[in-house]
């Protein structure tokens, strides 16, 4: 038997389901061998994590980003509930229902430009893949062959699927493992200054003729290690795409619905990409859900009487009623509730909050955008150790790579946030 599993069966006090389940589960990101036992959870409110042995921890990153209402919001309950009983699931083929028409129309409506035509999916990562798919084949649509490429950016993340991996930065992107596997593309240095403007203009008039596209995420670069940049990054590409005739495609399934302070990061940055990817908090983190939303453009390139012209995608998933019934009711929430004053007002408790950080010895840089607050570090030295300390001090936060980060809930209350910045102070001054 592993470490691990024997680590669990001596889970001291754990409930029955975890004891006898845990041998049988694969866990994300994790050596299994050497993987921390996870913590067993019993229930969710609010900003809270309730633990099997009653134990309350202050969730700091909201899973993964989504639940940006907080959990169990009742709005959000109210409509799932509503949906259960009267339509779960139907397949997507053949079939629509009201949710999902609802969404996209909504959707189409928020998003900036002509980004009209909205195609579901379940998860992120599959999101990118329909993104690069309608890319290519847009291009193939209109006659043009040999567009098979990306240019995509070092530090950027798009998912563990076959197709997103190739667009991950190949170091900090986690498939470094897979590099000679995947299919090629190019890996570029954000055009930032004179000299990384030049590189990728150099690039795409070398190469524009094999490229499909340029696909980045706006203003944060988020799971390559939350990096911040600015605006003038993105217009760079926007023109770089129009001068080359290219396609570009935002990632925004971390951006998107508020957490860097705007709706979407294109609306602050001004910059309307031709397909955008949505996901995480689309459901408010209650299920899972994305969308691949392509401008007119892109839509009309596939609009013929000619079959091989059609989007061959169709998850079996897609549209799910209840998750669609979840993203509708997360967008009423957006609509009555202040959430973009409540994430400005997180910003301005992180930019406090975290500052006595910066003085600390092995700090790299303390940064804030929206509801996002990130204290890099020279190094960790054994992350399963700073994850377990936090946890100790009663809040649930997950540095990876050598980041410490906060994105909370947009609804986490001052005291709330004050602990989570008091803990990460007080732990960061240990080291
Ligand atoms: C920007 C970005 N794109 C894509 C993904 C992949 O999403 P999923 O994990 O739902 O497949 C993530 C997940 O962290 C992400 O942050």
């Amino acid at each position: 038997m592993s470490t691990s599993a024997v680590e669990w069966k001596q889970g001291a006090g754990a409930p029955e389901w975890y004891t006898a389940g845990l041998p049988h589960i694969w866990l994300p990101y994790a050596q299994m061998a050497t993987a921390r036992p996870p913590l067993p959870v019993v229930r969710t409110d609010g900003c809270r994590i309730v633990l099997a042995d009653g134990r309350e921890l202050i969730d700091g990153i909201a899973s993964w980003w989504t639940a940006c209402h907080g959990y169990n919001h009742s709005h959000i309950r109210a409509a799932v509930e509503r949906q259960l009983v009267r339509l779960p699931h139907v397949m997507f083929g053949g079939l629509a229902h009201e949710g999902a028409l609802t969404l996209a129309r909504r959707l189409a409506a928020l998003l900036p430009g002509d980004l009209e035509r909205v195609f579901f999916s379940e998860s992120g990562s599959v999101a990118v893949e329909i993104a690069m798919k309608m890319a290519v084949q847009f291009w193939l649509n209109r006659g043009i062959h040999g567009r098979t490429k990306f240019v995509a950016f070092k530090g950027g993340y798009h998912g563990d699927t076959t197709g997103a991996m190739a667009v991950c930065d190949p170091d900090s992107g986690m498939h470094a493992l897979f590099g000679g596997l995947l299919p090629q593309h190019f890996i570029a240095d954000l055009p930032r200054d004179a000299q990384s403007t030049a590189a990728l203009t150099a690039l795409l008039d070398r190469r524009a003729g094999e490229i499909a596209g340029i696909l980045v995420e706006p203003l944060v670069q988020g799971a390559g290690g939350m990096l911040f940049h600015e605006a003038a990054v993105l217009h760079t590409l926007r023109d770089a795409t129009n001068r080359h005739n290219l396609l570009l495609i935002f990632d925004e399934i971390f951006t998107g619905f508020g957490r860097t302070g705007s709706l979407f990061a294109c609306m602050a940055a001004g910059v309307v990409p031709d397909i955008i990817t949505l996901s995480k908090a689309l459901t408010g983190g209650t299920l899972p859900l994305a969308a691949t939303v392509a401008s007119t453009k892109v839509f009309d390139a596939f609009w013929s009487d000619d079959p091989q012209r059609a989007l061959m995608h169709g998850p079996t998933y897609m549209a799910n009623a209840l998750a669609c019934a979840a993203a509708n009711a997360s967008l009423d929430l957006f609509e009555v509730e202040p959430r973009l004053r409540q994430v400005a007002a997180i910003a301005t408790a992180l930019e406090q909050g975290l500052a006595p950080c910066r003085r600390m010895r092995g700090v790299k840089d303390v940064r804030v955008m929206g509801a996002v607050g990130v204290i890099e570090l020279d190094r960790i030295d054994d992350i399963e150790s700073l994850r377990a300390r936090f946890v100790a001090e009663g809040v649930f936060i997950r540095p990876f790579g050598t980041t410490v980060y906060l994105t909370p809930a947009f609804t986490i209350s001052a005291d709330e946030l004050a602990m989570l910045m008091s803990t990460v102070v007080k732990v960061m001054g240990e080291r």
